[in-house]
């Protein structure tokens, strides 16, 4: 059997196959609540053949949004309106996952397809919050966070992971990649407090590990918890796949089950090279060194290459986000192009290759 279409468990929830629908944002409600876009729009993944289905980032609170139209899990009702969306995933084969996050100091912009320019307080924007003033490119400076803010995001974090639970999702990823707020703490050049969570790798990794723990302690043991990185910055003197390592870790030490393995967004200066599987080396000197499962994501768009990425114990599991965008069935059409003899959804077995 291909590795791809090998079940994937870990703790107590197991995949049918090693692949996954990555999270992404798709600015489709103006009230965080999810609707009939995010019905289809997940749904239609999971019956292609996705082991796992990811929603998008979901913001912890209103401030953590990237954008007006963000999907969110600050309140109950979002909650709830996320509950037939998992409930339609995991009824049609796939794990229901979900990412939540804070966008720190890339918050209070409008949608990419409307420009992505800044929001301004007459447009609906605010003030941004993140470790030090130091602006996102031309986005306005942000406003230091102090000791009782970190508190309430941190609690922000537990009470989006406890209504993630009650909405019945069994794979919880904490966004801690693309310079977002856990990310830029872990940044030197994002965060240059003088405080205990700012200089030393050991205080930049202070308040993202304080998060972690507190998720944790919430979501239960048997369900896994994912944590979304970016590996590198791109930029010298940013963080960078040793300090990855060591934050990976550290990660599974707070019990964090497997790292999502990506990279950049701190700068938007830096050069990535990107190109297939450009990330994947990151992810598999992760999961080398630091001992703990991880998932490849990032132009991987080939069966073949997926299939070798596995097979050669670079990932645990493949993540998949445009390509997914281009063929909800990539999952089917991988089965048929690896010669794997997977289920069908039953309604549509008549268009199965050889049926
Ligand atoms: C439309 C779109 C929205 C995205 N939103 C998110 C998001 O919500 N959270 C996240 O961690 N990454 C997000 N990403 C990044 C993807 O999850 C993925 O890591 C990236 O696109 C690289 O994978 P790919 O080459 O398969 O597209 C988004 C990407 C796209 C194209």
């Amino acid at each position: 059997m291909a590795k791809l279409f090998e079940p994937w468990t870990v703790k107590g929830v197991k995949a049918k196959n090693r692949i996954c629908m990555s999270p992404m944002c798709q600015y489709a409600t103006p009230d965080g609540v999810a609707g009939a876009w995010h019905m289809v729009h997940l749904g239609s993944r999971a019956v292609g053949g996705a082991g796992v289905v990811m929603v998008e980032a979901s913001a912890v609170s209103p401030e953590g949004r990237i954008t007006l139209m963000d999907l969110g899990i600050w309140t109950d009702s979002q909650a709830e309106a996320l509950s037939p969306v998992a409930a339609f995933v995991a009824g049609n084969g796939a794990v229901p996952a979900i990412q939540i996050a804070h966008a720190g100091r890339k918050a209070s912009t409008a949608p990419p397809f409307e420009g992505g320019g800044p929001l301004f307080p007459g447009e609906g924007g605010w003030t941004t919050e993140a470790p030090s003033a130091l602006p996102f490119g031309t986005l306005p400076p942000p406003r230091p966070l102090d000791p009782a803010d970190l508190g309430r995001i941190r609690e922000d974090f537990v009470a989006a992971a406890e209504r993630a639970r009650h909405a019945g999702f069994k794979i919880l990823e904490i966004h801690m990649a693309h310079g977002y707020l856990l990310h830029s703490f872990l940044s030197p050049l994002s965060n240059q407090r003088t405080d205990r969570y700012g200089g030393s790798l050991d205080n930049r990794m202070r308040f993202p590990l304080e998060v972690a723990r507190a998720v944790r302690s919430v979501w239960p043991e048997e369900y896994p918890l994912w944590v979304r990185i970016s590996a590198t910055d791109w930029i010298d003197g940013g963080w960078d796949p040793a300090q990855s390592v060591e934050f990976s870790g550290r990660l599974l030490k707070e019990g964090i089950d497997v790292i999502d393995c990506s990279s950049g967004g701190v700068d938007p200066a830096a050069k990535i090279p990107v190109g297939p599987g450009y990330q994947t080396g990151m992810a598999a000197r992760i999961r080398r060194e630091a001992g703990i499962p991880v998932v490849a994501v990032g132009m991987i768009t080939d069966p073949v290459q997926a299939e070798h990425i596995l097979a050669t114990g670079q990932a645990d599991a493949v993540s998949l986000a445009r390509e997914m965008l281009r063929d909800p069935y990539w999952p089917l059409h991988a089965a048929n192009r690896l010669g794997q003899d997977v289920a069908w959804p039953v309604r549509y077995q008549r268009a199965k290759p050889g049926a």
